[in-house]
């Protein structure tokens, strides 16, 4: 965790962190979210992780396809070192405690403040009128997913800042309507080189999945060859990479080429150019490529391997549900025994 992050007192540092089962995992959910968890996990702290398929469905899922990402984001995760002994893995669906809390956020929250969230503008666009009302209340719902264990710190990448401080701006607005101080402050986790992977044909937009080309993203399925075409025709500039941080300004591309070489191999930015500056891209990107296949591949062999064994990734899926409820029932419990429920 990060030095001098400020935690109250009075919360055990837990991590909670949650990625949507809404179809194919890229290398910026890896460097973003999936290899930090891994890391974080490995320091020993407590982690909850969860296959958010609630906020899924707030866009619309093909209910087969839904059940199949969800247990191939399950799968995901494991292949990138997350061990389902060590840290609760589970699917938010299986733990009703999420919506309960959820709806008391609903409540909590204003109108104003959804409103203002950049997420919902964007995937909502032109035809709000349209959109769910899940949609609408995603950020809620997601508050929910962490107060509901007080969770301390929330890794996540850059995009996720906004929900974040909604997140915090809920639990000190819960705190002071009720005159508790039940809900911690959240802190975000966004750092390393890599909270922000962007396209591989375009460096100033985010590698998504939904990104209709797939020559933008390096898929967690993606085989070797794959791997090393996308880099080879991934977009970059006539000039020599700098020995300097600041000689990345105003080259996107190249900029997000060094992030990827630096979180791969888990480097600074700075450790990184002080090696590869003055090299021409004919010379780094074949160096790029090398390092991606072989911290790839072993995860989308690890991961096809695991999707050949569905009835393993349920059981670990129930048996993760089943200890996050022990930590989230009674949280929920004292919730509404403070909003005055009758019990
Ligand atoms: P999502 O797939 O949108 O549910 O995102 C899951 C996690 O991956 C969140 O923590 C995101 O911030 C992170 N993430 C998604 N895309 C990227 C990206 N291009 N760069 C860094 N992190 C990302
Ligand atoms: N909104 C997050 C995303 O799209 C996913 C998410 C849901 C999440 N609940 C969470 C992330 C709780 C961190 C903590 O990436």
């Amino acid at each position: 965790m990060t030095e001098g992050v400020q935690t109250s007192p009075a919360f055990t540092p837990r991590v909670f962190s949650g990625i949507q089962p809404s179809g194919g995992l890229t290398l910026g959910n890896y460097l973003g979210a999936l290899k930090r968890f891994a890391d974080t996990q490995n320091k020993g702290i407590e982690s909850i992780y969860c296959m958010v398929d609630l906020h899924a469905i707030t866009v619309w899922q093909d209910p087969a396809k839904l059940a199949h990402a969800t247990r191939e984001l399950c799968a995901g995760f494991i292949a990138s070192g997350i061990d389902p002994e060590k840290s609760i893995l589970f699917n938010q669906s299986q733990v009703p405690e999420h919506a309960q809390l959820a709806w008391i956020f609903n409540c909590v929250a204003r109108m104003g403040w959804m409103k203002r969230m950049t997420q919902w503008k964007d995937k909502a666009g032109k035809n709000q009128e349209n959109a769910s009302l899940g949609l609408f209340a995603y950020p809620a719902l997601m508050a929910a997913d962490i107060l509901l264990y007080h969770a301390t710190h929330v890794p996540v990448g850059e995009d996720q800042k906004q929900h974040l401080e909604l997140t915090r701006d809920i639990a000190i607005k819960f705190n002071n309507d009720f005159g508790v101080e039940f809900f911690p402050v959240t802190e975000p986790v966004i750092e390393g080189a890599a909270t922000r992977v962007m396209s591989l044909r375009d460096g100033s937009k985010k590698m998504s999945k939904s990104d209709p080309s797939d020559m933008s993203r390096i898929n967690l399925t993606d085989d070797a060859d794959a791997i090393a075409t996308k880099i080879r025709k991934a977009k970059t500039d006539p000039e020599a990479l700098p020995s300097e941080v600041d000689g990345l300004e105003g080259r996107p591309e190249a900029r997000n080429l060094v992030n990827i070489y630096a979180a791969l191999s888990d480097q600074t930015v700075e450790q990184v150019l002080a090696d590869v500056g003055g090299k021409q891209f004919s010379e780094f990107k074949p160096m790029l490529s090398e390092l991606a296949v072989t911290k790839m591949t072993p995860i989308s062999t690890e991961m096809a391997r695991l999707m050949q064994h569905q009835d393993e990734i349920d059981a670990i899926l129930r048996r993760g549900s089943e200890r996050a409820r022990e930590i989230a029932s009674p949280i929920l419990a004292k919730t509404y025994e403070i909003v005055g429920m009758v019990r």
